[in-house]
């Protein structure tokens, strides 16, 4: 059949190997070319591959295939590049697009500018990171390189047209395509792929020369076979491959062959820390794989995740849960257990993605941390003084409570460190820490306006030391980072808030031992302590209870409990806001539990009525406003906020964000600077809503279906598994209707 608008006329294959032979059949799969022509010195997989389908045309050489070709791919073992490459130059088209598949990069451009001269603008190489231990024409598959990447590293001045129709000619076979230069791709490679070959190979070859090889071999259990698998590689363009990257595999071969040395000690000296830290990092590592391949740090990039959810309208809520830990208590305890001496155990840690950051931060600066098993987390606390500095820049995804701490605990270290985050946490105000840890003698380099990443130059010449600070914003964040830094500083650092934040840093450092002093809204710290390791409970966050304390407000015939809910007297806003709207909440069974208060509440529906919500209650309440207007909306007369100016600068401004999604549905709310006016009764319709990547506006539109008279869809939800993993199913079990869908971006990696 002709095909209309091929992306190529006539595409040469130049080796019909595993990967030559599979793009061939892609491109004939995916019809993108008017002929695919190939040609191999193997002359009888020629034929098969006629045969199998996989080309058009059997060419009987390399000048003959690549003759009127304005596609050629070179698909042959690396070290036969150059010969090739000398055959073809003299029969290219003028047009032609030049490119291969090999994987190493530095030894195709050697050989181009031997044979060429120069590098033309429309030779690009490429590299798919797809393959099998299986070779050979027979094993092509059309579909190879569907979910996989293909790596091109095109030059400087590359001709814009030819490259975009290479990049168009990979993703139509169901490849991502990433660009990068000659020497990254090698360093890359020659870590994530090159080494690990080597290991198989050499490995099996160890064991194959033992004395004891048959029974090796008979009793190798599953764990050897999967580790072993790539050492049936084609040896020949494995051969290759090292010979071509050399310098970048020695250097990975000597960083490798220093931390196996550091291991065999360890064993030596039974010392069991040392191994436990490694296993625990790397078990870590394995189970992020993905995202490190994609660049990130372990923890999810949630705006590769697109999460959408959608609810269909009325129901009441009723049951029995505990919603997850609380985000707050849960970074500040792996913090203060990294920093502490012994080993401190923590029941109800969040899982969420925010507190996984810090977690995963501490174990890049070398502190054991078993689990988290359903929240479950044992941390082998390093002392005051046993951070080692981390390997790269500490990721810390959505979390600007994470980016607040660690600032004022990365400024008073002896080494240098970098934070960075995702696109909401790129945009949010770090001088509001920077500022005041520069009068203390810290050295922090932000981006632009204040914005991360921040640079930390801490250094072992230089000591913090103490200031008095009054806080022009009232901001826990803000005044836990400059208690962090107080602990390592000369003298005392005090802080004095313009209205009371949540207290959680205070009550854990007096938990851990380190004197906190309190006078009135001031709080101070002497330098030089130390932490003992404590064991934490952390309760049910309150913020997240929020979300279902609303709705079953809101929605008729409800009657939920809410187990085990944090109820630190800076944190009850949202309790006694509700209240005062005329919720109907009863507090059961108040106790205290490792230092903060905890009780069981019940819930039941309420006719609500607007109020003028008291300016004390903002920074009691700020995470809970989202929820708040939902419950504005459905009350009877006016609901008025003012004094909540903090809201814009949070994972998205959520005054305007939330009047933006309330409009969607057709409420009209008035947005002033620093609050909202929202008139309640008015109907909520069925629309499409905007989280903005922000976990709590998600949640909040997901409750305010209960009451709307039509399907909700709620668009970028992915960050709620920053704060409350599990919502969707939790949501379902008490009455909510909500589905989530989920296209995800993955990353997978072959046997190349
Ligand atoms: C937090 C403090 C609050 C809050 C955030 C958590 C904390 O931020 O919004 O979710 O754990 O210290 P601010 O200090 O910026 O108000």
């Amino acid at each position: 059949m002709p095909l209309r608008d091929p992306l190529f006329q006539r595409v040469a294959i130049i080796g019909l190997g595993l990967i030559g032979g599979s793009l061939a059949s892609a491109i004939r799969k995916n019809s993108l070319a008017l002929e695919v022509v190939g040609t191999d010195l193997r002359k009888e997989d020629l034929v098969l591959g006629q045969s199998l389908g996989v080309i058009d045309t059997i060419a009987d050489s390399t000048a003959e295939a690549v003759r009127g070709a304005d596609l050629v791919v070179l698909a042959v073992p690396v070290q036969a590049t150059r010969k090739v490459l000398e055959e073809i130059r003299p029969h290219l088209a003028a047009d032609v697009l030049l490119t291969d598949v090999g994987s190493t990069k530095s030894g195709f451009v050697k050989d181009v500018e031997a044979v060429f001269g120069e590098f033309s603008t429309r030779i690009i190489p490429g590299h798919p990171i797809a393959g099998s231990e299986r070779s050979g024409i027979r094993a092509a598959n059309p579909d190879m390189f569907t979910h996989h990447k293909v790596i091109l590293t095109p030059p400087d001045n590359v001709s814009a047209p030819h490259l975009k129709k290479l990049r168009a000619l990979w993703e139509a076979c169901g490849a991502t395509v990433l660009t990068m230069s000659v020497a990254y791709h090698d360093e890359v490679l020659a870590a994530t792929s090159h080494l690990p070959h080597l290991i198989a190979f050499s490995l099996v070859d160890t064991l194959a020369g033992e004395d004891e090889n048959m029974d090796i071999f008979r009793y190798a259990a599953g764990g050897f076979r999967d580790f072993t698998r790539i050492a049936a590689s084609d040896p020949v363009m494995w051969h290759d491959i090292f010979l071509s990257n050399r310098d970048a595999v020695l250097r990975v071969i000597d960083h490798f062959t220093r931390d196996l040395d550091q291991l065999r000690t360890a064993i030596a000296d039974q010392d069991g820390a040392t191994l436990l830290r490694v296993f625990s990092r790397a078990k870590a590592a394995r189970e992020h794989f993905s995202k490190m391949l994609s660049g990130q740090a372990y923890v999810t990039n949630n705006s590769e995740n697109q999460v959408t959810f959608r609810l269909q309208p009325g129901g009441s809520v009723t049951g029995d849960i505990r919603v997850p830990g609380d985000k707050s208590m849960s970074h500040r305890s792996i913090m203060l257990g990294a920093l502490a001496e012994g080993i401190t155990e923590v029941k109800g840690f969040l899982e969420g993605e925010d507190s996984l950051a810090t977690l995963q931060a501490f174990r890049d600066m070398g502190v054991t941390i078993e689990g988290p098993d359903n929240g479950f987390v044992r941390i082998h606390g390093v002392g005051m003084h046993g951070l080692q500095p981390p390997r790269g820049p500490i990721y810390l995804g959505n979390s600007g409570t994470g980016m607040r701490l660690f600032t004022g605990l990365l400024a008073a270290q002896p080494f240098e460190s970098e934070l960075t985050g995702d696109a909401s946490l790129s945009v949010r105000p770090m001088n509001r820490v920077a500022e005041p840890l520069r009068s203390m003698g810290a050295v922090i380099d932000t981006a632009e306006g204040g914005r991360p990443p921040l640079k930390i130059r801490g250094s072992k010449d230089k000591k913090l030391v103490g200031i008095h600070y009054d806080m022009p914003v009232a901001s826990a964040q803000v005044k836990s980072c400059l208690l962090l830094a107080g602990l390592y500083a000369e003298g005392t650092t005090s802080i004095t808030e313009p209205a009371p934040t949540r207290d959680h840093t205070e009550r854990m450092l007096a938990g851990f031992g380190y004197k906190v002093e309190r006078d009135g809204p001031t709080a101070s710290v002497t330098g030089g302590g130390k932490l003992t390791a404590n064991a934490i409970d952390v309760p049910a966050d309150i913020s997240s209870a929020a979300f279902f304390l609303v709705a079953a407000s809101i929605a008729p015939d409800s009657d939920l409990i809410l187990r085990h809910v944090g109820m630190n007297p800076t944190r009850v806003g949202v309790i006694n806001i509700l209240q005062q709207m005329g919720a109907n909440i009863e507090i059961m069974d108040e106790r205290e539990i490792g230092g903060e208060p905890v009780a069981d509440l019940r819930v039941r529906s309420a006719e609500l009525k607007g109020i003028e919500i008291p300016e004390v209650q903002v920074p009691l309440a700020i995470d809970e406003f989202p929820a708040l207007f939902i419950a504005a909306t459905c009350a009877t007369g006016r609901t008025v906020l003012t004094g909540a100016e903090e809201l814009r600068v949070k994972e998205s401004d959520r005054i305007q964000v939330m009047a933006d999604g309330l409009a969607a549905l057709g409420v009209k709310t008035e947005v002033t600077e620093d609050g909202i006016i929202i008139e309640g009764g008015q109907a909520i319709k069925s629309g499409s809503v905007h989280s903005h990547s922000d976990h709590r506006i998600a949640m909040s539109f997901a409750v305010a279906s209960l009451r709307a008279t039509g399907e909700i869809e709620i668009i970028d939800c992915a960050n709620v598994a920053t704060s409350f993993p599990g919502f969707v199913e939790l949501a379902q079990q008490t009455g909510i209707k909500i589905s989530a869908e989920e296209a995800k971006a993955g990353v997978e990696q072959g046997a190349d």
